[in-house]
């Protein structure tokens, strides 16, 4: 059955009659009134603020943009092109591009990857490869990768990960076959916030000349500034030979608004002759775009460069510092609380994203997010282990001391009782 009408529109039909806008207005203001208050119990994953004046100017300057198009980039809209030429010699001093490195904006992780994955596997036609390809995975990596090989009729391998939750380098040689077009490495990954080793991926690239795609979709705006901070960064980007593109969000920590992402690889080239797609075969003459989308918000463009600018290195290292923090604040505070444990068993935290279990058989810790998620927040349920992960951003660190207290109650609570809780297979 359909939900009942939260809204003034209380109509089953298209509307035939504007509606005041102040009404509309008033209506969005009601509906999100059904949805988490993520301000007072931050969200994993889904939303990435760090206060008002980030919010405002991302958005405006997605606003002085919203009517142009990323399509008319370089063309009609040289400004644009402008912004992507700056974006790009940004991207290429943060990541170690090399001169030759190519980039392409695209409108997010997903999109990012589609297209690594898209133009490791035209190259490889390109090199006469025949019959159904395949890529070889850490068992840890996003689950857009798959999404990306379905449409491309590609088979994905997952390789189970090492005890530290990384990638195990020695199962993925042993997985590659002759069909094997492109390996991948996450720094950090999504599930456990640790960093794969790229490196030695980086070397099995090359030995077995093979693609690597570094997914950086979640680390990209932390990773550098966490290094700074003082964090044990490993080499993870374009300076790792072998290594022959990488994706960072730009719609995540650089505080773009949604739609916004890099997929950078070593050599234009590629970009080139295997990324950007043309054709002609029409009456209106040559169509050209760089990757999946036609159309596309310029709005994205323009404020993906604006934050940049506007926060720039300094004020990202505030935005990092304040994720990481939270995420040891968090790990920390589970640690302390009786029954429950970081599922990296009290390792140094790597990226910002944590999750924990339970430790005591009378805790179901699936209870113990039912009865948070009553209070108020909304727990993301992992499977293994069995957990309540936090997937951190720079705003948790407002809610750090009230989850906590609340988890301890919740954990009480669950053993008091005796409560049971069901796992949820929905992961976002
Ligand atoms: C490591 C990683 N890759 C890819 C993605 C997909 O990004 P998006 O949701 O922007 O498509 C995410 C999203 O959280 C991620 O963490």
């Amino acid at each position: 059955m359909k939900e009942e009408k939260k809204d003034s529109t209380n109509q089953n039909t298209f509307p035939q009659h504007g509606t005041p806008w102040e009404d509309i207005r008033q209506d969005l203001h009601e509906l999100k009134k059904l949805d988490v208050d993520w301000m007072n119990h931050p969200l994993p994953g889904y939303v990435y603020y760090f206060g008002e004046e980030i919010k405002d100017n991302q958005l405006e300057a997605y606003n002085i943009y919203s009517a142009e198009n990323g399509l008319g980039a370089g063309i009609a809209f040289l400004s644009l092109e402008k912004m992507l030429n700056d974006i790009y010699d940004w991207a290429r001093d943060l990541y170690h591009g090399p001169e030759t490195m190519g980039m392409t904006f695209t409108s997010g992780g997903t999109e990012s990857l589609f297209e690594a994955i898209r133009t490791a596997r035209n190259r490889s036609r390109a090199r006469g490869t025949t019959g159904r390809l395949n890529l070889v995975i850490p068992y840890t990596a996003h689950p857009a990768i798959d999404k990306a090989a379905q449409i491309m009729e590609i088979d994905v391998v997952r390789v189970p990960v090492d005890a530290e939750f990384r990638a195990d380098v020695d199962a993925m040689a042993a997985a590659i076959n002759a069909q094997t077009f492109l390996i991948l490495g996450s720094a950090v990954c999504y599930p456990y916030g640790v960093y794969d080793p790229i490196g030695k991926l980086g070397e099995l690239a090359l030995e077995r000349d093979i693609w690597l795609h570094v997914d950086g979709c979640w680390g990209g705006f932390i990773n550098p500034f966490a290094k700074q901070l003082g964090y044990p960064v490993p080499e993870w980007d374009l300076e790792v030979p072998g290594v022959m593109s990488l994706s960072a969000d730009l719609h995540k920590f650089a505080f773009s608004t949604k739609g916004a992402s890099l997929m950078l690889q070593r050599y234009q080239e590629n970009k080139d002759r295997y990324e950007t797609f043309s054709i002609n075969d029409w009456p209106c003459g040559t169509y050209e775009t760089p990757a999946f989308q036609g159309s596309s918000g310029a709005g994205s463009i323009a404020s993906a460069w604006a934050m940049i600018r506007f926060l720039a290195n300094e004020g990202y290292l505030k935005t990092a510092k304040a994720a990481m923090d939270a995420t040891v604040q968090l790990t920390d505070g589970v640690n302390a609380i009786k029954g429950l444990r970081d599922v990296r068993d009290g390792a140094p935290v790597e990226g910002n994203s944590m999750a924990f279990r339970s430790i005591d058989p009378e805790v179901d810790i699936m209870a113990v997010a039912d009865v948070l998620d009553a209070n108020g927040w909304h727990c993301s349920r992992m499977r293994e282990p069995r957990a309540i992960k936090h997937s951190v951003t720079p705003h948790h660190l407002s809610g750090v001391e009230k989850f906590l207290k609340d988890a301890a109650a919740a954990v009480e609570k669950v053993r008091r009782m005796g409560l049971k809780g069901e796992y949820d297979e929905r992961t976002y």
